[in-house]
């Protein structure tokens, strides 16, 4: 009995073990049936993504208002300030021909020159004064231009002196350029002219700018389950091609689209990022335009000596007697350098903040929102970097991308960076953490702890202007609403600043498209209770070669100013 049951016992023991056998067998088969599912779905998804390349990409040449138009209808008072906008920045261009120019017509720097003029009929120069430079154009043949539109930056400095500023270029259309400079400091002053493009090279980036505003596109991964497409997004994509899908912002109106992918519905978007740039935008004749060392930020030279000796300011009464100082003032630069330090002109009594304790001291009690593209970002590293109180709160973030938050308890202080929305040119910003800037503004209580940092320019220079306008006058009523509910909000704006140029550069970010939207930019916002941190000038007043994220003690001298806006000193004898 025992045995007969043991015997039971094993069949028993045996049967089962062969259906867990069977069993176990079974799900290893249906997982591997899964295996090669996937990996079928996998190679089909890696086919998807490899149809994902530039050339195949569709070409669009359309006229110069169609991505702007794609967005929300601009009110009567928009579309008048808009052209009113569009019209003070308008460059003008070399005459309409019949064939594009052959190289040798075109602005040489080497054949062009200036010469420094003198002032009052003298050869004598005084702080107050104005300097005045004469520049002439010539072509690769030697012969003087005779029309303007050639991008050409002026600064005055003194390597001695650890002196700088920005002079202001005027176009006189016929070949000739004049460039003004306050004179700011007393002793040596060099003058120095310098050919960023020719007028040439500029009508082809305006046409660029105009038509192919999908010469740097974007791409958005889009998932369910196994399945994922990646397809290509941007803020206007020819609708006749395939089916779009539409992300237009509910709040704001500011368009954004992606090509629907085949299999996936719109709403499984992941992520978005940077495409690529697409390249042969520009005809063989055309690339000669822009050679580095030939016709790209090239130094001009002058025809007698470029440096002069400042004098002390002239007698009081002399100063008082010339009643001609309105011209001056127009041209006032935001400030200069002087010992190697930012003086600003205007806006801000700045002083130094070098100790990192005076840093925590200002911004004790506050939270700083940063948001927009990486020159802000920049702004936030930098602070992390100098301050060791504040610690980088980890949010597991994609490198670069954000967003980003620093914390110092101790303090009491708390500082945010975020990018902005589309068009943004970042490796991989997850859907989720596309926000567009008014947005972000209109969820902010704001106060006098709170400071808003914005820099918005790098992402949109391949955009027909209007984008950028449309973008900004969103921005302007979030400034405005929030500084009406909370007036003692600090709002400061970063401008846009030069960078280092190459051919390919050029085409897509040249600081020709910068400087449009600069002024675009200091237009929107005038009259706003609102700090301007003048990037441009910093970065062309200052003797360290261009770069898009300017050298850290260029952002020092930024970053002074910001500090020194939110925590003005009170006693006047300690301004500079
Ligand atoms: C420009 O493009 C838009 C949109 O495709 C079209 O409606 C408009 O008629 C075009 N304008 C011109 C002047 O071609
Ligand atoms: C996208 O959506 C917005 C807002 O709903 C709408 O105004 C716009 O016309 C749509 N665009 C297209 C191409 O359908
Ligand atoms: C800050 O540092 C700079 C450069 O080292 C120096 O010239 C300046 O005097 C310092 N300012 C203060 C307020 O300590």
């Amino acid at each position: 009995m025992c045995c007969n049951l043991s015997k039971y016992t094993l069949i028993f023991l045996f049967l089962a073990l062969s259906g867990l056998y069977f069993l176990l067998r079974n799900i290893h088969t249906v997982e591997n049936w899964n295996c090669h599912t996937i990996s079928a779905l996998y190679q089909l998804q890696s086919r998807i993504q490899s149809s994902f390349v530039p050339v195949n990409l569709p070409t669009f040449h359309h006229n110069r208002t169609f991505c702007s138009h794609l967005g929300q209808k601009p009110s009567p008072e928009d579309e008048l300030e808009e052209r009113y906008l569009l019209d003070s920045i308008a460059w003008p261009g070399p005459p309409p021909r019949s064939t594009p120019p052959a190289l040798r017509q075109t602005s040489d720097p080497v054949h062009s020159l200036f010469a420094v003029l003198p002032t009052k009929g003298a050869r004598e120069w005084h702080v107050g004064d104005q300097l005045e430079a004469l520049v002439q154009m010539h072509d690769f043949q030697g012969r003087p231009k005779r029309y303007g539109g050639d991008f050409i930056l002026a600064r005055l400095h003194s390597p001695e002196l650890g002196a700088g500023v920005a002079g202001k270029v005027l176009d006189h259309r016929n070949g000739f350029y004049s460039a003004m400079f306050p004179l700011l400091w007393v002793g040596s002053a060099q003058v120095e002219i310098t050919l960023v493009h020719s007028s040439e090279a500029v009508a082809v980036l305006r046409r660029l700018r105009e038509e192919r505003p999908d010469r740097v596109f974007f791409k958005s991964l889009f998932r369910l389950g196994f399945l994922s497409e990646t397809t290509v997004c941007n803020m206007c994509l020819p609708p006749d091609h395939q089916p779009l899908c539409n992300y237009t912002d509910l709040y704001t109106g500011e368009p954004w689209y992606c090509y629907k992918p085949k299999m996936l519905s719109c709403d499984t978007r992941i992520n978005h990022a940077k495409g690529g740039y697409l390249k042969h935008l520009i005809t063989n004749r055309e690339a000669l335009l822009f050679q580095s060392g030939v016709n790209i930020k090239v130094r001009i030279h002058a025809s007698g000596p470029d440096r002069i000796n400042v004098l002390p300011p002239r007698k009081e009464i002399d100063v008082e007697s010339s009643s001609i100082k309105p011209e001056p003032l127009k041209l006032a630069p935001s400030g200069y350098y002087y010992e190697d330090s930012w003086r600003p002109l205007s806006g801000v009594a700045l002083h130094q903040f070098n100790k990192s304790s005076d840093i925590t001291q200002c911004l004790k009690n506050k939270v700083i929102n940063m948001y927009g593209d990486s020159t802000v970002r920049q702004w936030f590293e930098y602070l992390i970097a100098l301050v060791p109180g504040l610690k980088e709160f980890n949010l597991d973030s994609p490198k670069n991308v954000g967003p980003f938050m620093a914390v110092d308890s101790t303090h009491n202080i708390l500082l945010k960076y975020r990018c902005h929305g589309p068009p943004i040119r970042f490796s991989t910003v997850m859907s989720t953490e596309l926000r567009y800037i008014s947005n972000e503004l209109d969820g902010l209580s704001g106060g006098p702890n709170t400071v808003v940092v914005l820099s918005i320019w790098a992402h949109f220079s391949t955009f027909p202007v209007e984008v950028y306008i449309r973008r900004l006058r969103h921005i302007r009523r979030s400034l405005v609403r929030l500084l009406e509910r909370a007036p003692a909000t600090i709002v400061v704006i970063r401008s846009g600043n030069l960078q280092a140029l190459d051919q390919e550069v050029s085409l897509y970010n040249s600081d020709w498209y910068s400087l449009q939207l600069d002024e675009v930019l200091r237009s929107m916002f005038k009259g706003l209770n609102i700090l301007l941190v003048d990037a441009w000038q910093m970065s062309l007043a200052h003797h360290l070669p261009h770069a898009l994220h300017p050298p850290p003690v260029i952002v020092k001298h930024m970053i002074d100013t910001l500090l020194s806006y939110i925590c003005p000193e009170k006693k006047k004898s300690q301004l500079i």
